[in-house]
């Protein structure tokens, strides 16, 4: 596969989260139906399922032989990330889209064999598109994003959610404490795609997550590996494509402040 290739699948996709884009705030004026998923902090609606079988029926129609892994359940079970694989998320931060109205995005990752090619994520409200093709650079609508400085905790601005500061097992609540301390700020977006896409776009310094799946991070960590910023799960550890995980993303030098504060003695 050629770059021209590449450049044709990525205008594609595009063109469909735009268009994706419309019917979402079409809907704006709708009652919405929402329905709950795991808990009843975990929510889709009729608007979430609508557009992941509008971009996976774009994608079958043109693209036959290539896989989509996606959030509702209308891709496939993949069982392993040979070929081409779509990484769709329909809308991530639906309980953003519920209660807000914004503050919400599309996200689409292409891979090939495991190998993250094209990041898209379309901030619709904003009307910005962050896209990235490997090697190729990463961007803000036409703007390029710059590549990430290193940076220390004392003069960070973090992303996490207040999830954190529930008792966990597997990390110590003054390990969380002394990294909150450690940070000059800390934010939380609710959107783990637009979270991603502000640390491209060095507007946060790092984000952090205890669970996120792979339509959550897969365009997210094209565009961050486009600007240099390093992404593993909280220990350091290879992030799992296909199972997902823990999920940290930092500025180089942040990222090893950030592992060391949460399980540095
Ligand atoms: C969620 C959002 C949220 C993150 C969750 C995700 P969804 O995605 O990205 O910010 O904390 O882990 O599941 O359900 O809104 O697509
Ligand atoms: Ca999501
Ligand atoms: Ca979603």
């Amino acid at each position: 596969m050629d770059e021209k290739y590449w450049e044709k699948l990525k205008s594609y996709a595009m063109a469909w989260m735009k268009e994706a884009g419309q019917q979402i705030k079409q809907s704006f004026g709708q009652v919405l139906h929402i329905e709950t998923k795991s808990d009843r902090t975990d929510l889709v609606t009729d608007i979430d399922k609508e557009i992941e079988v509008f971009l996976r029926d774009k994608v079958t129609a043109a693209f036959p032989n290539h896989k989509i892994v996606a959030e509702e359940g209308m891709g496939e079970q993949v069982e392993n990330l040979d070929g081409i694989v779509w990484f769709i998320d329909p809308i991530d931060g639906t309980s953003n889209f519920i209660h807000q109205q914004r503050n919400f995005a599309i996200s689409i990752g292409i891979y090939d064999d495991g190998v993250g090619i094209i990041g898209l994520i379309y901030d619709v409200v904003h009307d910005e598109m962050y896209h990235a093709r490997r090697g190729a650079g990463a961007y803000m609508n036409d703007t390029r994003l710059l590549p990430l400085e290193p940076a220390t905790l004392e003069n960070s601005m973090i992303a996490l959610n207040a999830s954190w500061l529930l008792p966990k097992k597997t990390i110590s609540m003054n390990a969380v404490i002394r990294l909150v301390r450690g940070a000059r700020a800390t934010r939380s977006f609710g959107s783990a795609a637009i979270e991603l896409a502000s640390a491209a776009a060095g507007r946060i310094d790092a984000y952090m997550s205890m669970r996120l799946a792979p339509w959550d991070f897969a365009a997210g960590a094209v565009l961050i590996e486009e600007v240099g910023g390093v992404i593993s799960d909280i220990k350091g550890n290879q992030v799992d494509f296909l199972k997902g995980g823990t999920f940290l993303v930092a500025k180089p030098g942040l990222h090893e402040e950030i592992v060391t504060a949460l399980f540095g003695d």
